[in-house]
């Protein structure tokens, strides 16, 4: 069976206690399995990896090189993840790059993503919806 890769980085593992006027209410297990019924249309099963340090985040990306897609929300990292923007770039299928909140609608220091340019598209601002529209963008182009 065919893997999609659903990344999430530092303090998301906490989704639905964390600041939900901004995150929302959801929990990373409602987005689990909001992504893996999205990728069930193609037969694929979601491999959810949550990290809230970046080595953790690059060895999963690592470890799942021979995935079909990956949906990643950097967190923090999106502003500085050198080394995780390196894993990925070594990635060789789609990648989405996902936040819940629209960045750019905040502090400006969240406006500058380093791994935005490699991903094959990105979604903000739609809360969890946003992985869904992102596992649906998978279902939907990748070959
Ligand atoms: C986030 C936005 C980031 O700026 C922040 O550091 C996060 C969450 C989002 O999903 O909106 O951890 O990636």
């Amino acid at each position: 069976m065919s893997d999609v890769l659903l990344l999430n980085g530092p303090n998301l593992g906490i989704l639905g206690r964390r600041q939900p006027e901004i995150y929302g209410t959801d929990t990373l297990e409602d987005v689990e399995r909001a992504v893996a019924e999205e990728v069930s249309a193609r037969g694929w099963r979601v491999v959810a990896e949550q990290h809230d340090c970046e080595c953790g985040l690059i060895r999963a990306v690592q470890d799942n090189y021979d995935s079909v897609g990956a949906i990643v929300n950097p967190g923090a990292l999106m502003i500085a993840g050198w080394g995780l923007r390196d894993a990925l770039a070594n990635y060789p299928r789609p990648w989405l790059e996902v936040h819940l909140s629209n960045v750019w609608a905040r502090e400006s220091f969240r406006h500058e993503s380093v791994l935005a340019p490699l991903a094959s598209g990105l979604i903000a601002g739609l809360g969890a919806l946003g992985y869904r529209l992102a596992a649906r963008a998978l279902v939907n182009t990748v070959e």
